[in-house]
């Protein structure tokens, strides 16, 4: 079933955020809808963890409350994402199928009185789902509330158990077709694993000492294919039941990644993600762009919808919690719209009163409208509707333009999971967030793209850290730089092929000729090891010893065991380019040498040129006009000369816009050029 273009091409920018009232008195809801208006909330996610209220016994529904509320958003003008409430099936259900509970890779099954206590492949419960989905979608998919379905919550749930181990088997037949097949892309004659019958293949379940790193990248593959299974047959409840809008589901990034995107995005009506920083200060605005530019391009250019950000105090690794500074919750949002987002969803409208997450904010905090927090919220509200005509995409053309992108793949992130590596730091999440970042630092507008996709679009691709790479994502590569395209990969990429057999005869073996270079020995850093390059840059985590093909030292090591050997290199094939970067540079020289890359290829920083120190510029086209978004998360005012108005204030450019220190301006830009000193 193709995604319909632009599913989300609303109007206006949605606001607003998951709503829980299951968890308050009647007389709170009118509470509820008064302060939504009041801060021009117009979308409530509800229904996503109410599953125990709407089923309170197996069979039996319960619908009158969730009618009332539905009812009462719809008439005071607040659209519904519908959730279906698969992510936390109620204790009954657990107790009624206790072989549908999750089962750690120890063995342990776990119990319920917490959330997400289900197996994916029990057959249980994907009937269950498929049940209340089904009863949601006949009676409210034609409500006029409706904006959007929103299918479970983060998916994410992983288990181990006997129902895992079937699912697993009969995808690894469709993979592989034949034992032998599986046991060559294992590896299996390795430690004696050699397969003789499909029933011996388990999950990687504990196991005495490291497993097999294909089987658990398999295993990877294999639970995102099976959750997207479990989200089609929901989607297909829903259909069937006459509804025609949107579904969707929450991605969430970044500190877990358990979804392949790429296949995922194809199926979804509008991508949707929930994004919460893990850092705070001038790093935590690189996170949001981060986030912003991943869903755009895995929404392949289209709108998609910013489904959850913490309001006011963030979880920071689930560990510690961070207080979002005044004027970042409006700074993000805009970000995140800048980025093709169709609005600004929260978790959540309101603070819960008490269970496992009562510290997690809420536009309504404990303290209530009396707050900050609601205070900008409003804030919120009132800067969205003046940037309402922002919301119209292009009739064509991508609603962000860029030149430069990033290859992406969970692939990446998985295979670098394996812990016998040759170095523990290697991170693959680290090592493309870096590359991002740098392009944040530098101003130049970014997308992330699928290994094996046609590259002609772009004038530079990068390649962090990919470590596999399969025989098309090698062809799109080459066909790239021969095309006149120019490229930068960094180390430890390219050295395996998708089942992470390395490609002998030195690395990076899948892309030694490509890049002009043979590597004949890795020497990874210690955590207070560094080298020191030709131009005085340093690097950590990572050395190699790099000799030259057909390609040219850019930079070499000075001192050392690899004293004179190149570190960064260049290799010219016709109009194309293509850099190798062997070792892992700190964020100001990877900055710099990507403004010269970018140089070479034709590519210039959003503004043109450098942006003052802290403000970020994005330009997000729509139906009338192109849109520079400035913030300026900096301490100090900057000042925008140009021609243009923004929408913000009303005020026009020429004579100078001042954006406040923690401001931002929407440009609706007449012409493309804008100066801010
Ligand atoms: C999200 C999740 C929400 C809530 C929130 C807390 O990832 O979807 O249900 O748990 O985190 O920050």
């Amino acid at each position: 079933m193709p995604r319909p273009a632009r599913a989300m091409a609303t109007e206006a920018f949605l606001f607003g955020g998951d709503y829980n009232p299951e968890q308050w008195d009647e007389s709170v809801w009118l509470e509820d809808v008064r302060l939504m208006r009041e801060a021009k909330v117009n979308a409530a996610t509800v229904g996503v963890f109410s599953w125990s209220l709407l089923e309170p016994h197996e069979g039996v529904y319960c619908f009158d409350w969730l009618d009332r509320v539905i009812d009462l958003l719809h008439e005071n003008g607040i659209g519904v994402i519908l959730a279906t409430p698969t992510a936390s099936p109620p204790p009954w259900f657990s107790l009624a199928h206790p072989d549908a509970l999750p089962v750690t890779a120890e063995g342990h099954r776990l119990w319920h009185g917490s959330r997400d206590t289900y197996c994916p492949s029990a057959p249980a419960y994907r009937r269950a789902s498929t049940e209340i989905a089904r009863r949601l979608a006949d009676r409210y998919g034609t409500h006029p509330a409706l904006v959007a379905w929103h299918v479970h919550n983060e998916y994410g749930t992983f288990c181990h158990c006997d129902h895992v181990a079937r699912s697993f088997r009969d995808w690894l037949r469709r993979r592989y077709d034949s034992l032998d097949r599986l046991n060559t892309a294992w590896y299996t004659a390795f430690w004696s694993q050699h397969y003789s019958a499909w029933e011996q293949i388990l999950p990687p379940r504990q196991t005495q000492y490291l497993h097999n790193p294909t089987q658990a990248v398999d295993f990877r593959r294999f639970m995102s294919d099976e959750m997207l299974q479990g989200w089609r047959e929901q989607r297909d409840q829903i259909r069937a039941a006459g509804s025609t809008h949107p579904v969707t589901t929450n991605y969430m990034l970044p500190t877990w990644n358990h979804l392949e995107q790429w296949s995922w995005s194809e199926e979804l009506d509008v991508v949707s993600m929930d994004h919460y920083l893990d850092t705070v200060g001038p790093d935590g605005e690189t996170h949001v762009a981060y986030g912003g530019d991943l869903s755009r391009s895995w929404a392949g250019g289209e709108p998609w919808l910013l489904m959850e950000q913490a309001a006011g105090i963030i979880p920071l690794h689930g560990t510690r919690y961070a207080a979002k500074e005044p004027g970042r919750m409006l700074r993000n949002s805009l970000s995140y719209i800048a980025r093709g987002s169709q609005g600004a969803l929260f978790f959540q409208w309101r603070a819960p009163a008490a269970g496992a997450e009562v510290w997690n904010s809420g536009l309504v905090p404990h303290a209530g409208r009396d707050s900050r927090v609601f205070r900008e919220a409003v804030a919120i509200g009132d800067a969205l509707s003046r940037i309402a005509e922002v919301a119209a995409p292009p009739e064509t053309g991508p609603i962000v333009s860029a030149d430069i992108a990033v290859l992406w793949h969970a692939d990446g992130w998985w295979a670098l999971e394996n812990r016998a590596l040759p170095s523990e730091a290697l991170d693959y999440s680290d090592a493309v967030r870096g590359a991002h970042q740098a392009l944040w630092q530098t101003g130049h507008a970014v997308d992330f793209v699928r290994p094996g996709a046609d590259l002609s679009g772009y004038r530079l691709v990068l390649v962090p850290s990919m470590f596999a790479l399969d025989g098309r994502a090698v062809r799109a590569l080459s066909e790239y730089v021969s095309g006149g395209g120019h490229l930068a990969v960094w180390y430890f990429s390219g050295i395996a092929d998708e089942n992470l057999h390395v490609a002998p005869g030195g690395y990076p073996g899948r892309l030694r000729d490509l890049l002009g270079i043979r590597v004949d020995e890795f020497l990874p850093l210690a955590a207070d090891e560094s080298v020191t390059l030709s131009d005085g840059t340093t690097g950590t985590l990572w050395s190699e010893s790099v000799a030259l093909g057909t390609a040219a030292a850019v930079t070499r090591y000075r001192g050392g065991p690899l004293d004179g050997r190149p570190a960064i290199t260049r290799n010219d094939l016709g109009q194309g380019r293509a850099h190798y970067i062997s070792t892992r540079l700190s964020p100001a020289a990877l900055g710099t040498l990507l403004t010269e890359f970018a140089a070479r290829a034709g590519v210039r920083p959003v503004l043109g040129s450098a942006a003052p120190p802290g403000v970020e510029a994005i330009r997000r086209n729509g139906r009338r006009a192109s849109y520079l978004f400035l913030l300026n998360h900096g301490d100090t005012p900057v000042v925008v000369t140009g021609s243009g108005t923004d929408l913000l204030s009303g005020s026009g450019c020429a004579s100078g816009l001042t954006v406040a220190a923690g401001g931002a301006a929407v440009i609706r830009e007449v012409g493309k050029t804008q100066v801010v000193r």
